[in-house]
């Protein structure tokens, strides 16, 4: 029997689309899975959609559909894009599934019945949007507002359900300790511990009464389960446990690794825990908590209108192009910031030209020295061959190493080495210079050979990276032997296994370059329609939640406040900028230095008004590029409910430009 390997990503709400921080989770999830099974594990991945609470009951509410209509819209969305995405997932879970309502009402039954959920009353901090209660001690901590999302919390009183996590938070501290690998990386294991677990875990309201959406306690239908325990419970649902068929179950629980974003893995290494506990489970080996993709330094939320659209993203450029960026591009682990010339300057360097001129060099000069058959590696070895040959040996483990430790980045990182190795080779070896010789007709042979049988190497490693890649490699240079595409024979001791007289066949290029300039102006672009619609959607229909986020923000100390570097600016010069309906460009002059603005406010404010003028300048704002131009900070405005009236700020008298605001 193979040894398994159960991978999961969280169950993703379907209060919105899908967007690129989703597909990040999921693709990276997913090249998880690819290499385990290439390594010959029996995986079973899981993924699946979080569709009960009050955010969609409402979100639902808004929309005047019901909320199964309205997850199962979205639902579909999801769906459709891990297919584009090529995600191998095993499974799909919704909360909504009658097999998952079961299992979660009989796991409630089950901890009642043995005292470990009781019933009492609750009063507590409850933030709305994030579907938790907060102590008084974590609301301090948190400046007093909601501490993951910022936002205020309302008090809340209900007779309610609890779960006696205090019961089990001794033993789940020792698990953490006596487990360095459970959390993972390391330093959320720490912020569990002192945050949340040391202080003293207080037992938590597993039951709501203030809305229905969700899984009805099944013998007190006035409650419904808390969503988070709805939630986590989809990983042993999917499984089927405590369902007629529980073999998934049998087979594959416990779940090697949990996948989840780092603002929660707060309920996957407690509350989750806390109920396997209760259940006399065993507990997941592994939850891992990547970092966030941030656009401009800024959490990506469609309120915001700065989520980058996936579909658009593989429609332009392709699947295993975005696939690319999103694996190699961030460590795992960090956050990241997406951006767009990062993007395509990652493909147009690495895919086109390192990887893709690559193969093409190679198989156009086996098809014009060698008529297209693959020679054999006849000549003693020189330097150069060793060099590229130890590090083609080398990639199996290394990609291990980088694999067991859930960095897919680096894996790449060592793949594209080779690729770069490989490309130093020909330039090393110059065979068109080789071919002019005839005496050196098995050194030109020799070499070829190398770099074919290294692109073999190359695309059996991408394989749990890239989907359609590898297949195209393999078709360009004439591998068709199913072993020869196996993890295995890429180990060490297996150099040397493309046959000779392989014939290979020559292809497109496998990433047209693309013409950066025009792609970022037109990606810019639409982020900036993208911001002005959901800044004109706000103002047409705010939500409760993003009321809230406009009126009332956190206390900040002034240790924050002075972080902002205030100026006075002089608009020298202002144009509207033709690819855009909203910018304007304005030339700011700060005593002396000059900078480029763009500021979204043509709706409002003439050029001609703004030249000449004094404004406020955020000075050290991170440089944003829109419509192909940098911006280079941001001017302040004031603006009323729904930006009826606009202005931008000046001074009482007349000043200086530079002026400090303090
Ligand atoms: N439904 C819960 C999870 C329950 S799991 C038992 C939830 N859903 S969510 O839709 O908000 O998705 C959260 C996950 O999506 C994050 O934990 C993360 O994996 C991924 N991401 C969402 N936005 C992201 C970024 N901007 N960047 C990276 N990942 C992001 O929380």
């Amino acid at each position: 029997m193979n040894k398994t390997y159960y991978v999961t990503t969280p169950i993703y709400y379907p209060s919105a689309k899908a967007h690129i921080g989703h597909t990040y989770c999921t693709v990276n999830t997913d090249a998880l899975a690819r290499y385990k099974r290439l390594k010959g594990f029996d995986v079973f991945f899981l993924t699946g959609t979080d569709e009960h609470g009050q955010k969609i009951e409402r979100k639902a509410a808004e929309a005047g559909v019901s909320p199964q209509e309205y997850v199962d819209k979205i639902t579909a969305e999801f769906k459709k894009l891990w297919k584009l995405m090529d995600i191998s997932n095993d499974g799909f879970i919704r909360t909504t599934d009658k097999q998952h309502m079961e299992c979660v009402q009989k796991v409630f039954d089950r901890l009642c019945e043995q005292g470990d959920i009781y019933k009492s009353e609750y009063e507590g901090n409850y933030c709305t949007q994030c579907e938790a209660f907060w102590t008084d001690t974590q609301l301090k901590d948190a400046g007093g507002a909601c501490p993951d999302c910022g936002r205020p919390t309302e008090l809340a009183k209900e007779e309610a359900y609890f779960l006696r996590v205090s019961k089990y938070a001794p033993r789940l501290i020792q698990h953490i300790r006596d487990n360095p690998d459970f959390i993972q990386p390391v330093s959320r294991a720490n912020e569990m511990l002192n945050n949340f677990l040391l202080p003293g875990a207080e037992d938590l309201c597993v039951t709501r009464s203030t809305f229905k959406w969700g899984v009805p306690v099944s013998f007190d239908s006035r409650h419904v389960i808390y969503v988070w325990i709805d939630a986590v419970l989809n990983y042993l649902s999917a499984l089927g446990y405590l369902s007629d068929d529980d073999s998934l179950y049998r087979r594959f629980w416990p779940a090697d690794v949990h996948i989840v974003g780092k603002e929660i893995v707060r309920f996957h290494t407690i509350i989750w825990p806390v109920v396997l506990m209760a259940l006399d489970l065993p507990l997941p080996r592994k939850v891992y908590g990547h970092g966030w993709l941030m656009l401009d330094g800024d959490k990506m939320s469609k309120s915001k209108g700065n989520v980058v659209d996936p579909f658009v993203l593989v429609e332009r450029y392709g699947v295993d192009a975005v696939r690319y960026f999103l694996l190699s591009e961030f460590p795992f682990g960090q956050d990241g910031n997406f951006d767009n010339r990062t993007l395509i300057t990652r493909i147009n360097s690495d895919l086109a030209n390192d990887l893709g001129n690559l193969l093409s060099r190679t198989v156009a000069m086996i098809d014009r020295y060698f008529g297209g058959v693959v020679p054999c590696p006849v000549c003693p070895v020189a330097e150069e061959d060793e060099a590229l040959k130890d590090s083609a040996r080398a990639l199996s483990a290394r990609i291990d190493g980088a694999m067991d430790a859930i960095h897919p980045n680096v894996a790449l990182q060592e793949i594209f080495r080779t690729v770069g190795l490989c490309n130093k080779y020909i330039d090393i070896t110059a065979p068109w210079v080789l071919a002019k010789d005839e005496s050196k007709r098995e050194r030109l042979g020799t070499v070829l050979y190398n770099l074919a049988e290294c692109l073999r190497i190359i695309g059996v490693a991408l394989q749990p990276f890239l989907t359609n890649t590898p297949k195209r490699m393999f078709e360009q240079l004439g591998v068709t032997d199913a072993q020869l595409m196996r993890f295995d024979s890429i180990e060490p001791d297996c150099f040397g296994s493309l046959p000779e007289g392989t014939v290979v066949c020559k292809g497109d290029a496998l990433f047209p370059r693309i013409d950066a300039e025009a792609e970022l102006a037109y990606l810019d672009d639409m982020l900036e329609r993208q911001r002005a619609e959901a800044q004109t959607a706000n103002a047409e229909a705010p939500t409760q939640a993003e009321e809230l986020e406009k009126e009332e923000k956190p206390l900040i100390t002034y240790d924050d406040f002075a972080k902002l570097d205030l100026r006075l600016a002089r608009v020298v010069e202002c144009t509207e900028v033709k690819k855009s309906k909203h910018l304007l460009n304005l030339t700011l002059d700060v005593r002396g230095e000059k900078r480029t603005v763009l500021s979204g406010i043509r709706d409002w404010m003439k050029p001609e008004e703004l030249v000449g003028k004094n404004v406020v300048l955020v000075y050290n704002l991170a440089p944003r590029k829109m419509c192909g131009i940098e911006s280079q900070g941001m001017i302040l405005c004031a603006s009323d409910e729904g930006d009826v009236h606009l202005s931008p700020l000046t001074t009482m008298t007349e000043m200086e430009s530079g002026a400090g605001i303090r």
